[in-house]
């Protein structure tokens, strides 16, 4: 066979019919080339994307943990808050569908529901525990939707680390009789209030947040905390040490 009959155009000019195309099998594999090293870039780029979302979200959280960190008072008050540890898992159980109460409070919870119902009084669990990355979203969001300061919002939330629903002791409550009073300061005029004033203390469960209180966090007639255990007793020390020396101050 002559050469320009192997390698060239043969010999009328025409091209060989095997070389006219690419063989199939070497177009499929170029596709499939293109689309591996393209289903590649976008992956890398995807994780790119995440990555690069995920730093920013950690950096702005961090970002405003330090600026509240530097609010901090030598007392270990942040904005009239104490700090707070969140409870564990195993601590808590579930009190009511989607609520979770330190173990102890929900068993001194369901006595002290118990007696109040013998009396006519029907409580009503609005809130109990709280997760740090919770009580985060209500502070910041409610904050942002209300266009407040932080000094304005700690108020009546407190900053995420801050707040004693995230021990799991702390519990908001209504009355059953009179829904249009929860969170609000006229529940103060409610049966279930006053049945509280006389008797929570023998449940262990304490006002945290009177009127006029020294921390200057707004009255909350509905917020209580539990108090029943040597456990409970020290998570609010800082908070009843001040209590204690305030009175001592004022009995002199
Ligand atoms: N409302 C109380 C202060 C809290 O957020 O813990
Ligand atoms: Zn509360």
């Amino acid at each position: 066979m002559k050469r320009a009959e192997r390698s060239g155009p043969n010999n009328n000019g025409e091209i060989p019919l095997a070389r006219r195309f690419k063989p199939v099998r070497g177009a499929f594999s170029s596709n499939f080339r293109y689309l591996f090293f393209g289903s590649i870039f976008l992956t890398l780029i995807s994780f790119f994307i995440t990555i690069t979302s995920n730093s920013f979200q950690r950096f702005s959280i961090a970002a405003r943990q330090k600026q509240l960190n530097s609010l901090i008072s030598p007392d270990g008050l942040l904005l009239g808050h104490f700090p707070y540890p969140e409870a564990t898992d195993s601590e808590l159980v579930l009190a009511y569908p989607g609520l979770r109460l330190h173990r102890d409070a929900f068993i001194a919870l369901r006595d002290m529901r118990a007696a109040a119902a013998y009396d006519g009084i029907s409580l009503v669990l609005l809130s109990g525990y709280r997760s740090i990355s919770l009580q985060e979203e209500i502070f910041y969001t409610n904050k942002s939707l209300r266009n407040q300061i932080a000094i304005e919002r700690a108020k009546v939330s407190a900053p995420p680390g801050y707040s004693e629903h995230s021990t799991g002791y702390a519990i908001d409550l209504g009355d059953a009789t009179m829904r249009e009073t929860d969170f609000e300061v006229t529940f103060e005029g409610t049966p279930a209030f006053k049945w509280l004033k006389r008797n929570a203390a023998k449940f262990h469960f304490v006002l945290s947040f009177p009127r006029g209180n020294s921390q200057g966090v707004s009255y909350e007639p509905w917020h209580w905390r539990f108090e029943g255990t040597v456990d409970a007793l020290r998570k609010f020390e800082p908070a009843n040490k001040r209590l204690r020396l305030e009175r001592n101050s004022k009995s002199k």
